[in-house]
Formats: C-alpha cells, sequence, structure tokens
C-alpha cells in the first residue's frame, strides 16, 4: 500500500496531503529511516510506519469500548445533541465508524463502536442473542416474583412478549442487574413498566463475556482487540 494511503487510513485526522507535508518535513519513517516520497510502497502489519516518532499500527478495523455518559445519542449525526462518535479520540477515529447497537440518551455504559460492518451484523443479528447484562436503579423495589416473570418471558405493551431474560435482585431490592438476549425498543424500561415500576438509572455493564472496565470514565474510549470481540461473539 502507498505510504501516505496507509497513514491516511489509520488517521482520520491526517489527509493524504498532510502525510505529504510532513514527509517533506522528515518526520515520516518507514523501518527507522526518513522516507523520501509519499508514494513508496509499505506493507500493512510487516513495515514499522511512525509519524513524528509515534508508531502507527495497521488494523484493518477498530474495535472501540465507549462508556456512554447520559445526555449522549448512539447516532453517527445528529442535530442538536452530542453523539457517540463526537467522544472518540481523534487517533482511533475512522471513516464509517459506527455504534453496533443503541443505548436510549438518558441510558449510560457499554457501547460498542466499530467500523466493521461485517461484525456488527453478526452482533446485532437477531438470532445472535449475544446477552447484554444492565445496573438498573427503580423506583420501588423489586418483587422476588419478577425473576420468575422474567425467566418466563414477560408480556410487554399488552402484546409483545420478550425472551427468557435473567433478574438479579441486590441487597437492596431497588438496585437490581438484569441480562437481555435481544434489544428491543426501551426493552429494560417497558420490562419493568409491565410490573408497574419505574427505571430510575440504567447502565449496561456488559456485552456477551466482555465487561465494561470499571476504570474506564463516562465519555473515555478504550480500544479493544478484534480477537475478543470475537470472543464476546462467542458467548451465545
Ligand atoms: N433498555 C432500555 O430501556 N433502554 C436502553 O437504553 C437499553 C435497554
Amino acid at each position: 500500500m502507498r505510504l501516505d494511503r496507509y497513514i491516511a487510513s489509520q488517521r482520520t485526522d491526517l489527509s493524504r496531503s498532510d502525510v505529504k507535508a510532513l514527509v517533506r518535513r522528515g518526520k515520516v519513517t518507514v523501518n527507522g529511516a526518513a522516507a523520501a516520497r509519499a508514494d513508496i510502497q509499505v506493507k500493512e502489519g510487516s513495515d514499522t510506519v511512525c509519524v513524528s516518532g509515534e508508531e502507527i499500527t495497521y488494523r484493518e478495523h477498530v474495535y472501540i469500548m465507549l462508556n456512554k455518559p447520559a445526555g449522549v445519542v448512539c447516532a453517527t449525526r445528529d442535530g442538536l445533541s452530542k453523539t457517540v462518535l463526537e467522544l472518540v479520540p481523534a487517533e482511533l477515529r475512522r471513516e464509517g465508524l459506527f455504534p453496533a447497537g443503541r443505548l436510549d440518551k438518558d441510558t449510560e455504559g457499554f457501547v460498542l463502536l466499530t467500523d466493521d460492518g461485517a461484525l456488527a451484523h453478526r452482533m446485532l443479528s437477531p438470532v445472535s442473542h449475544v446477552p447484554k447484562k444492565y445496573l438498573v436503579k427503580l423506583e420501588k423495589p423489586c418483587q422476588s416474583e419478577t425473576i420468575g416473570i422474567f425467566a418466563a418471558g414477560v408480556t410487554i405493551d399488552g402484546g409483545e412478549v420478550c425472551l427468557p431474560a435473567e433478574l438479579e435482585i441486590s441487597p437492596d431490592p431497588c438496585v437490581v442487574t438484569l441480562t437481555l438476549h435481544e434489544g428491543k425498543f426501551h426493552q429494560v424500561k417497558r420490562m419493568f413498566i409491565s410490573q408497574d415500576n419505574k427505571v430510575l438509572y440504567l447502565k449496561r455493564i456488559s456485552i456477551g463475556n466482555m465487561v465494561l472496565d470499571e476504570n474506564l470514565e463516562p465519555g473515555k474510549c478504550l480500544e479493544i482487540l478484534h480477537k475478543d470481540v470475537e470472543k464476546l461473539l462467542a458467548h451465545s
């Protein structure tokens, strides 16, 4: 691949003309030697390319764990509110990056962002049933019978039947965790409405076997490896 294309494909904050200018200034090295021109060929995966001393590791796709704060929307564009894409740092931004699955604007927690459409499709497919676990704070104490009702598949809004879901009630009965194997619109909120309760706070804490990093502050991103995302899909 041409050097300028290689760098621009990995760093959306650098255009191919930016790369050319950096090469002219001697800021780009390939295997330790300053690149003479921007159109030289490099081998992705084996040549070491650095810009201003910082290595540009080649990745075909990026996978990002975001701890979404409340008030941010899971969309690629929104006229009014901040989007999850605006929280991605420049070095992880890519053409075609999007959230693989949505959380409501007021929901916090784990959102997976990627530019790998095929993987996102597998993850979001209704037959994949990747489990998603939520921490829920409720207005009223959760009744222990709700565990069985959700495990049997609760009917919401007088007709829609949910897949069996696992509910755990903590020592404080207003705090529970709920694991879903599907993603109906506002599902957690609607499931508790069906039990005459109300969700006051909602946070997604895991997807598949991948748990939201507890050190990741709201609004911050962490790059995750492709093989770990594959493991996440292997759970179901
Ligand atoms: N269920 C909800 O009600 N909202 C979310 O954001 C996710 C699951």
